[in-house]
């Protein structure tokens, strides 16, 4: 039986997320930001790959995911979507990318289908982002939503805090949900988001939604790559589970390498090159000749 979730045999495809949704199979997301990544995910039969804006932090080192520029999420979604060919691409809209005006986000969002092969992208809020998605759907690129916490306006919310957590927010949210997917988005991300509040959503749409840290009733699942194989060093949230202890694996890996190389044990005979003995001779002389020691 194949491991995947979807189509054996091709890509992932939007109408196949909402035959899983209606068969409840659920469905599995994970980002990546680079060849490697997108290869691995691939190959664990992951049904989605996020280029999320979360590489300002996990990948360059930022503090938020508020620097993310287009430029260094292009680069980075070619190279993922290079690695994975099965599964579907999403892009993650950087702040700034979309919030100025309609024609500026279809721009941007052209980049990413064309530039770096992406499938789709994802945007961040409601409200002003409904009308991106009413532009970027008309200029036929598929988006993703992205409800509860948004890091992009951590500030506005907070800081990063679970959202919906009183009747009138939790409303909002139900509303902001049903607006998305009417404005024509295919999925949408639920982070944060109080459990019985995502499953009601979920329960609402008709459209997959996608949690992280918003209970088991979503329609599928989420983690960030370096959180849940343990590479990166940041506090992580607690809907974080860790699968893998990578981090600690590399570092292993580069103490024995330094180690090594200050002792004399790397390289080995097997790590090197041969010369024949007659060319070898020749070199040598012709050093000499060229009176160089
Ligand atoms: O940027 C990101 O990685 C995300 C996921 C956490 C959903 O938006």
């Amino acid at each position: 039986m194949s491991r995947y979730g979807a189509t054996p045999g091709g890509s992932v495809t939007i109408p196949e997320l909402a035959d899983m949704k209606r068969d409840r199979r659920r469905i599995v997301m994970v980002t990546a930001y680079d060849y490697p990544g997108g290869k691995l995910a691939d190959r664990a039969g992951v049904d989605i790959v996020l280029v999320g804006d979360s590489a300002a932090m996990t990948v360059l080192g930022r503090d938020s995911t508020v620097p993310a520029t287009m430029d260094e999420m292009v680069v980075l979604a070619s190279a993922a979507a290079r690695g994975a060919e099965r599964p579907l691409v999403v892009a993650d809209m950087p702040f700034g990318s979309f919030q100025v005006s309609d024609e500026e986000a279809v721009r941007n969002a052209v980049r990413f289908a064309k530039e770096a092969g992406a499938d789709a992208v994802k945007l961040e809020g409601a409200g002003p982002s409904v009308s991106r998605v009413l532009a970027l759907v008309g200029a036929g690129i598929p988006v993703m939503g992205h409800l509860g916490l948004t890091p992009q306006s951590a500030s506005m919310l907070g800081g990063f805090r679970a959202q919906g957590r009183t009747a009138a927010k939790a409303l909002q949210l139900y509303d902001d949900a049903l607006a998305l997917e009417a404005a024509g988005c295919f999925s949408l991300v639920l982070e944060a988001v109080p459990a019985p509040v995502a499953a009601r959503i979920t329960a609402a749409l008709s459209i997959p939604t996608i949690g992280i840290g918003s209970g088991a009733d979503c329609d599928g699942q989420v983690l960030v790559y370096h959180d849940l194989l343990g590479l990166y060093e940041g506090r992580s949230a607690r809907f974080v589970k860790r699968y893998a202890e990578i981090g600690a694996e590399i570092q292993d890996g580069l103490e024995r390498f330094a180690e090594d190389v200050r002792s004399g044990a790397f390289p080995e005979d097997s790590h090197t090159y041969s010369i024949p003995e007659d060319e070898l001779a020749e070199f040598e002389s012709g050093l000499k000749g060229l009176s160089r020691r």
